[in-house]
Parts: structure tokens; C-alpha cells; sequence
């Protein structure tokens, strides 16, 4: 399973990456606007930073400005992925970019049947956005499972399920176990993910009793 990092700041991205957990990272207009920098350098910063897939959106709203500005985006870094709404244009746009062997992630999916629109203009990835299901009342989780299950009857669909609005661990750990392709997680979450009270605790614990055998393990 591949994680990436929701977010711009290029010193969690770093911190996080040290740790072997970032394949990519997902930006949007949003997260870009809260750095209160030029989307071209923090864009650039990141995929410096990073091997994976960078996804930068474009905020064009019709076809020939969503191609502009995502052919524009692209040329920032090889590993720019050109993300777009789910909307008729950015199919279109999709479509475009794809044929010109340009990486895209479309974007503010929220049916299965969305997502197969996306499969058949040639996403790279598809974002189905779990936790914003969630805050209108329906089940965000089940998005993820009848994606994937639509996308498995059909092997020529190489579009990857890129689980996203994920607020918490569990979050995580349903589309881990419904098998989502990639799950894009705040820094905060990948925290959470990490840390147990019972690891820190029995930690303690060990540290207490190795110090009162006066021991040092390198003695030379
Ligand atoms: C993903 O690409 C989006 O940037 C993100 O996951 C949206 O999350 P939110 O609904 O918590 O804003």
C-alpha cells in the first residue's frame, strides 16, 4: 500500500520521508492558499523532496485553461501529477494530459460511478474523498469499497484507488483493509498512526531497568 502525505509543509513532508512512509504527496488550491507562498516554488520544493507522484491542482474551470495550467504545472518537475475536478471539463482535460503522457489525479470524487468516468478518460489516480461524505451524514467507506470493487471486475482499468479525506487512524486502517491503492493522510495522522501509549510506556519501562545494570551495550 502506497501513503502519501495531504499537506504542503516541505519540513513534516521531509521529517516524514526520513521514516521510509511518503510514496507522494496531495496538495490542493487550499492547502496551497494556508502557506501563503507561490504554488510554483513550494510545488518544486516538494518534488525535490520527494521520489513519488506530487500532485498539484489546477483552478482553471474550463477545458483549455485546466490544459494550460496543467501542462504549465507539469513542466515544474518530472514527478508533478496534474490533479482535476470530476467534472465534464476535467474529464476532458484529463483525456488531454494523459495523451500527452502527463500523470493526473482527479479529484472531489464522490460515486463509484464518477470514479469509472475517471478510469475511462485515463486517470492515473482517482480521489474519492472519504470524510467529507462523512460530514454531509453518509458513510464515506463504503465510496472506497464499491470503487474498488467496480474497478476489480475490469482488469484493463489501471486508474489507482487514492483514498482521500482520511481525518483519523481508523480512517486508515478500513481502507487498508478494503484495499485501497494509496491513502493520502495529514502529517497528523500519520502521527497517530505511529504512536501507542503501550509503546512508550514499555519503553520507559525497559530503559528504567537496563540504567540499573550499569551496562552500556558499545564498550569500546
Ligand atoms: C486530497 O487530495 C485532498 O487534498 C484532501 O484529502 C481533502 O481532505 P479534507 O476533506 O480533510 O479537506
Amino acid at each position: 500500500m502506497k501513503f502519501f502525505v495531504d499537506g504542503a509543509n516541505v519540513k513534516e513532508i521531509k521529517e516524514l520521508a526520513e521514516m521510509g512512509l511518503v510514496d507522494g504527496v496531495t496538495t490542493n488550491p487550499s492547502i496551497i492558499a494556508k502557506t501563503g507562498r507561490k504554488i510554483k516554488d513550494v510545488i518544486a520544493e516538494i518534488c525535490e523532496a520527494v521520489d513519488g507522484p506530487v500532485s498539484a491542482e489546477v483552478t482553471a474551470t474550463d477545458v483549455e485553461g485546466m490544459v494550460r495550467e496543467g501542462k504549465y504545472l507539469a513542466k515544474i518537475a518530472s514527478n508533478v501529477c496534474v490533479k482535476v475536478p470530476l467534472t465534464e471539463d476535467g474529464l476532458k482535460a484529463c483525456y488531454r494530459l494523459r495523451q500527452e503522457n502527463i500523470l493526473v489525479n482527479v479529484t472531489l470524487c464522490f460515486s463509484s460511478m464518477q470514479a469509472l468516468m475517471a478510469a475511462k478518460a485515463g486517470a492515473t489516480f482517482i480521489s474519492p474523498f472519504i470524510g467529507r461524505l462523512d460530514d454531509i451524514g453518509q458513510e464515506g467507506m463504503t465510496l472506497i469499497s464499491e470503487i474498488c470493487q467496480v474497478y476489480d471486475n475490469y482488469p484493463e482499468i489501471t486508474t489507482q484507488v487514492l483514498a482521500a479525506s482520511l481525518r483519523h487512524p481508523l480512517h486508515v486502517k478500513q481502507v487498508a483493509e478494503i484495499g485501497a491503492d494509496v491513502a493520502t493522510l495529514p502529517a497528523k495522522v500519520f502521527k497517530q498512526l505511529v504512536k501507542h501509549p503501550l509503546t512508550d510506556n514499555g519503553l520507559d519501562a525497559f530503559l528504567k531497568d537496563w540504567q540499573s545494570t550499569g551496562q552500556s551495550i558499545i564498550e569500546d
